[in-house]
C-alpha cells in the first residue's frame, strides 16, 4: 500500500538533514523542522549548513522537495511520517537525554490534535531503552488525546550509518531495525525503505524495547572488537617480533570473528561510539546489573592515546635536543576522515598530551582545522597543508586515516625523521629513507 507521500524530519543535524535529503531526491516531498534559523535559511537557500560527504550537492538537487520551517503543526499537517532525530546529549551518568525529544514530541502531540489522518511518528534518535513505550507513547497520548496504534502510529527506527558516508551508509544500510508498536506501523516503515534502498537489506521487525537494546549494543559489541584488537597491539608492541597486525588479519578469518574494526589503531572516538558505550552500562546500572565488559572497554579506550604518547616519548628519547625544541608534526585532527569533527577524537587527545609535555606541536587537518583552533589556541602551530606541517620535524604522526596523507613523500625531511603511521596509511615504497612505524609490533 502506498501510504506515505510527504515526510516530514524534526531535527536537522548531522544525520536528520541527510535523511531529509535523501527522501527529498527519491521524490517525496520533505518538510524539514529545526529551530536553528540560519539552518532553516541556508537549506531554504538550497545549500547545506551540515558537512557531509555529498550532502551539498544532493540539497541542491533535491531543492524542490526540500523545504526548511520551524513550524512544527505545518510540518506534521503536511507530512504522513516524522522522523525524530534530534540530538540526545549524555548526562553525567552516561544515559541519553531526553530534554529534546521531549519538547519535539510534546510539539507533535499539539499537532495530532487536530489532524484526523492517521499520522507515524518515527523516533530515529539514539534513546535509552524504554523510552519509546514509556516517554514517548506517554507523551502522545497524554497531550494529543488520542490512542497510539489507533490514531497514530509510534515506532523506533534508529540509523547505523557513519558520519561521513551517512548518505551511502542511509541509502544501503546492512540491514533495517524497526521496533513497533502495531504491526501497521512496521509495514509502513518496512514499504517506504523497501522504495528508497538502493540495496536489499535484511529488515528486522521487533518490539520497540527490543530495537532500544539492539541499537546500543550493536555500537557496544563493535567497540569491544576494536578495543580486543589494541589490547593485543599493546602487548605485542611491548614483545620484541611480535606483531598485532599479523596476528588480528588470521584470526579476522575465522568467520565468527571477520576482520571488520579489527586491526591495531588508535582507539576509537567521535560523537557516537564512546557514549553508545557508556550507554549501555548506565542502561544495565538502572536495572540492577553491571556491564562490567562495556566499563572495562570504555577504561581501556581512555588508555590509547597515552600508548601512542608513550611510545613518542620512547622514541624521543634519543633525540639530542630539549623537549621544547623537538617538533612533532600531527596530520589528522578529526576522529575519523571526511568528517571535521573532533568530539572525542583520539588525534586530539594525543596532541593535547604532547603539549602537555612540552614538545613544539605543529598540527594540520584537511577539515577540522577551525574546530582545533578553540581547542588548542596559541599552543600549536598551524599549518597549511601536508608538507607544510611536517617541515622541520623530527617526528610526524599520522592521527587520522585521511586519503590525502597517502601520497605523503618525504622530500627535503629532516635527517632521522621518523613517522608513526597509526592507520596504516603509508604503502611499502613511501617508507624508504625515513624511519616507519606503525602500531601493534
Ligand atoms: N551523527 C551520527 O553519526 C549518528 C549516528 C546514529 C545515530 N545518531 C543519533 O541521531 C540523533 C541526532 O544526531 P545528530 O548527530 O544529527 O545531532 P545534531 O546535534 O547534529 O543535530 C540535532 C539537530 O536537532 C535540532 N534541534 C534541537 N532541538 C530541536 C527542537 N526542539 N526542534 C527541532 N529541532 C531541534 C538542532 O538544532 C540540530 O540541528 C542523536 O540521537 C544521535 O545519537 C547520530
Amino acid at each position: 500500500m502506498d501510504r506515505i507521500k510527504k515526510i516530514s524530519v524534526f531535527g536537522l543535524g548531522k544525520l536528520g538533514l541527510c535523511i531529509a535529503a535523501c527522501f527529498a531526491d527519491k521524490n517525496y516531498k520533505v518538510t524539514g523542522v529545526d529551530i536553528d534559523k540560519d539552518k532553516i535559511d541556508a537549506i531554504n537557500r538550497g545549500e547545506s549548513p551540515v558537512q557531509e560527504t555529498a550532502l551539498a550537492q544532493l540539497i541542491k538537487k533535491c531543492k524542490n522537495n526540500l523545504t526548511a520551517t520551524n513550524d512544527y503543526r505545518k510540518a506534521v499537517k503536511n507530512s504522513d511520517i516524522t522522523f525524530v532525530v534530534v540530538a540526545t546529549p549524555s548526562e553525567a551518568d552516561g544515559a541519553f537525554s531526553n530534554k529534546q525529544l521531549e519538547e519535539v514530541l510534546k510539539q507533535i502531540a499539539i499537532s495530532l490534535k487536530d489532524k484526523r489522518a492517521y499520522h507515524l511518528v518515527a523516533i530515529t534518535s539514539t534513546v535509552m531503552p524504554g523510552t519509546t513505550e514509556h516517554v514517548a507513547k506517554f507523551i502522545l497520548e497524554d497531550l494529543s488525546g488520542k490512542i497510539c496504534g489507533k490514531d497514530f502510529g509510534l515506532a523506533y527506527n534508529p540509523e547505523f550509518i557513519a558520519l561521513g558516508t551517512v548518505i551511502h551508509d542511509f541509502l544501503n544500510p546492512d540491514f533495517v531495525l524497526i521496533g513497533e508498536t502495531n504491526k501497521k506501523d512496521g509495514d509502513i516503515l518496512r514499504d517506504l525503505y523497501k522504495k528508497i534502498y538502493e540495496n536489499t537489506p535484511k529488515i528486522a521487525r521487533m518490539s520497540t524495547i527490543n530495537a532500544e537494546i539492539a541499537k546500543i549494543s550493536l555500537n557496544c559489541y563493535i567497540t569491544t572488537k576494536i578495543t580486543f584488537a589494541n589490547s593485543l597491539a599493546a602487548i605485542c608492541e611491548q614483545m620484541p617480533g611480535a606483531n598485532a597486525e599479523v596476528i588480528t588479519k588470521v584470526i579476522g578469518l575465522d568467520s565468527r570473528i571477520g576482520s571488520k574494526y579489527f586491526k591495531p589503531g588508535l582507539g576509537y572516538g567521535g560523537p557516537c561510539f564512546p557514549r553508545d558505550n557508556v550507554a549501555f552500562a548506565a542502561f544495565a546500572r538502572k536495572v540492577g546489573q553491571r556491564a562490567k565488559l562495556a566499563e572495562m572497554v570504555d577504561e581501556v579506550n581512555r588508555d590509547q592515546a597515552l600508548r601512542i604518547v608513550v611510545r613518542i616519548k620512547e622514541l624521543t628519547k634519543d633525540i639530542k635536543k630539549p623537549r621544547n625544541k623537538i617538533k612533532i608534526g600531527i596530520l589528522g585532527l578529526s576522529y575519523k576522515p571526511n568528517t571535521p569533527i573532533i568530539e572525542d577524537s583520539q588525534a586530539v587527545d594525543i596532541t593535547e598530551y604532547l603539549v602537555n609535555e612540552g614538545y613544539r606541536i605543529r598540527v594540520y587537518d584537511p577539515m577540522a582545522m577551525d574546530y582545533a583552533r578553540g581547542i588548542f589556541g596559541d599552543e600549536v602551530e598551524y599549518t597549511k597543508n601536508v608538507n607544510d606541517c611536517l617541515k622541520g620535524t623530527d617526528i610526524g604522526v599520522i592521527a587520522t586515516s585521511w586519503d590525502e596523507f597517502k601520497d605523503l613523500s618525504f622530500e627535503g625531511i629532516n635527517k632521522n625523521f621518523i613517522i608513526l603511521d597509526c592507520g596504516k596509511v603509508l604503502k611499502e615504497n613511501q617508507r624508504i629513507n625515513i624511519k616507519y612505524l606503525g602500531t601493534g609490533y
